[in-house]
């Protein structure tokens, strides 16, 4: 399984403009030129799914889907073993093929809500949710790559697993609230990049690519 981190960071490595809130609310005040949403949309195209953080689901309501075009049919992944998002959700509406990790304390009813909307199930663990065996679920649906967008926890949890390939930052214009949520959220051990290739999307955007060197 080859996976790869898709993020817009601030300068400073913030990811959001306020905990709890939108990323969006981060890019669209910006003016971020269209050039900038045509890398990205470049990029998940590359890949067998997009893959978000709950916490990311909740803040965003993203259907992940913006990529989808006459030769590529979106596939969007998350995590909800606690079954924390709402059915309302544009993520559960059925508008693409959709897999979520849960593990054997996931409530029933979640569980069926997912089976009659067509969406499937990854079964990861016994109370929490393990990344290995998650991805290892999507391989065995099909997937062999992986586009994970966030957020911050998410990303952290994959570089503790030694799970990241590669990591893509848009970096943005802009410096942010430190407080908010870090590309990488929480302490953890320093993780060395070997900087792959950079270029220039749009005037002051850089999208920067490195190899996330491993043990
Ligand atoms: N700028 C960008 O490119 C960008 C991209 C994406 C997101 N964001 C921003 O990032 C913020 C969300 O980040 P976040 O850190 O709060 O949440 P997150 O990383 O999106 O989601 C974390 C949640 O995933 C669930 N999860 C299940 N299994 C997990 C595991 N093994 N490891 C880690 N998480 C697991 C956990 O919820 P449970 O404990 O309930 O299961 C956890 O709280 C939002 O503000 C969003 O707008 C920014």
């Amino acid at each position: 399984m080859n996976l790869d981190i898709l993020t817009a960071s601030s300068i400073n490595g913030v990811i959001a403009p306020g905990r709890g809130r939108s990323s969006h609310d981060l890019i669209a005040p910006l003016g971020t030129p269209a050039s900038v949403f045509a890398a990205k949309q470049a990029l998940r195209r590359r890949y067998g799914a997009v893959l978000v953080g709950s916490g990311t689901v909740l803040a965003n309501d993203p259907t992940m889907t913006s990529h989808r075009s006459a030769e590529h049919a979106p596939v969007r992944a998350t995590l909800d073993p606690s079954a924390c998002i709402p059915p309302g959700f544009r993520f559960l509406d059925g508008s693409a093929r959709t897999l979520i990790g849960v593990v054997e304390t996931t409530p029933r009813s979640y569980l069926d809500l997912l089976a009659e909307r067509g969406i499937e199930a990854v079964p990861c663990g016994e109370e929490r949710a393990d990344l290995g065996r998650f991805l290892a679920g999507l391989e065995e649906r099909g997937i062999a790559s992986v586009l994970c967008e966030g957020g911050g926890t998410l990303n952290r949890s994959l570089l503790e697993r030694g799970l990241i390939d590669r990591l893509h930052v848009i970096l943005l214009p802009v410096v942010l609230d430190a407080g908010s949520v870090n590309l990488f959220e929480g302490a953890g051990e320093p993780g060395r990049l070997r900087l792959e290739s950079w270029e220039s999307i749009a005037p002051d955007y850089l999208l920067l690519r490195y190899e996330v060197e491993r043990g």
